[in-house]
């Protein structure tokens, strides 16, 4: 059977971004065969020195989301990483299985590392990531496309520690939904779709309100064409939002394109948020329904299946490197 592992950082609300191009995949995968760890990363939200109530604040909602997306937790374990200290043992463990080089050279250090000033948190943050997956033994990691590059050094990691000291990781794959795997910012196309976006018009969060989601999609930029075609380049906002159509019902981009080729921009616009809307819907209704009970049950089941699934793993990682 195989093993699904997957990560959110409690930065802030959750995000169509995040829904779409990860938690949507998780809910699906969660309806196979499979194994699946979905884990709340706050470990790697400490990188970005959040203040603590709101961090606080933020491993909670997060959690939620997650339990009221609709995951099937008969096969699933949802927990916060910091309670598995296992998590950054593994990490240093496979610190030495990376070379400093390569992490100078990852995209986000780049960029994170101009706006929050450079510490080595920041520079070690996927190694933590190979970790996270490597510590359940994943084979696929359902992700948005921003976590491409980190993916591809988790694999390096695994087969180096393997060639030096036995077949112990699998070598995880990627995967990525059809569409969804980058959205953009209503406001600003270019750029991703993100929680710290400086244009908070341009992120739609899990739980707006319908006349906010109305409201940011009418102003959401798109050119002067009048003309509903997808072109990520030529015309991104308006393939921004085919994107977002093709995501949530689960149609190929082609024939959402065509579905609305006919409409005029404004037309255009409500349509997709009318359908944010009710995907939004049984999401927030789930998320308010959830009493401190039914969070604190889940929560201690699923630590355990983590931790014993952990500790399994550690074992033969000790027991390979002679430190058991
Ligand atoms: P994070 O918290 O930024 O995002 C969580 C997931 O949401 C996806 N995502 C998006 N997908 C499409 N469009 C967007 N605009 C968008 N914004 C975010 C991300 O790709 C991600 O899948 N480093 C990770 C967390 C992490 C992790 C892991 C992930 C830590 N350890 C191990 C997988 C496996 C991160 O910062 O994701």
């Amino acid at each position: 059977m195989k093993t699904v592992f997957s990560g959110i950082q409690p930065s802030g609300l959750v995000h169509l971004g995040n829904l779409l191009g990860a938690i949507n995949n998780w809910v699906k995968l969660s309806e196979e065969n499979s194994k699946n760890y979905f884990c709340i990363v706050d470990l790697h939200s400490l990188t970005g020195l959040p203040n603590k109530d709101d961090l606080n604040k933020s491993i909670g909602d997060t959690l939620k989301v997650l339990i009221a997306s609709g995951i099937n937790l008969d096969n699933s374990v949802i927990y916060t990483q910091s309670k598995l200290q296992e998590h950054a043992y593994l990490s240093w463990i496979l610190s030495n299985f990376c070379q400093v080089g390569e992490l100078q050279r990852m995209t986000q250090f780049k960029e994170k590392s101009s706006s929050f000033g450079t510490h080595s948190g920041l520079l070690t943050y996927p190694i933590l990531m190979a970790s996270d997956i490597l510590i359940h033994k994943a084979n696929e990691v359902p992700v948005g496309d921003d976590q491409t590059q980190h993916l591809e050094l988790t694999r390096n990691i695994a087969e180096r520690f393997n060639s030096n000291y036995g077949e112990i990781f699998p070598i995880p794959e990627k995967s990525i939904g059809k569409s969804g795997a980058r959205l953009m910012s209503l406001r600003h196309p270019e750029n991703k779709m993100s929680k710290s976006s400086d244009d908070i018009n341009g992120t739609i969060y899990f739980n707006d309100s319908k006349e906010s989601i109305l409201k940011k999609f009418k102003s959401s930029v798109t050119d002067s064409e009048n003309i509903i075609k997808y072109d990520p380049e030529l015309k991104p906002g308006i393939s921004n939002l085919i994107e977002i159509y093709a995501a949530i019902t689960d149609r190929e981009i082609k024939d959402s394109e065509k579905e609305f080729q006919n409409l005029q921009y404004g037309e255009f616009k409500i349509a997709v948020a009318e359908t944010v809307v009710d995907y939004l819907e049984p999401i927030k209704k789930k998320y308010e329904e959830l009493t401190t009970n039914d969070i604190e049950d889940i929560v201690e089941k699923n630590l355990n299946l983590a931790q014993e699934s952990a500790a399994k793993t550690i074992m033969e990682v000790e027991e390979a490197l002679g430190i058991n």
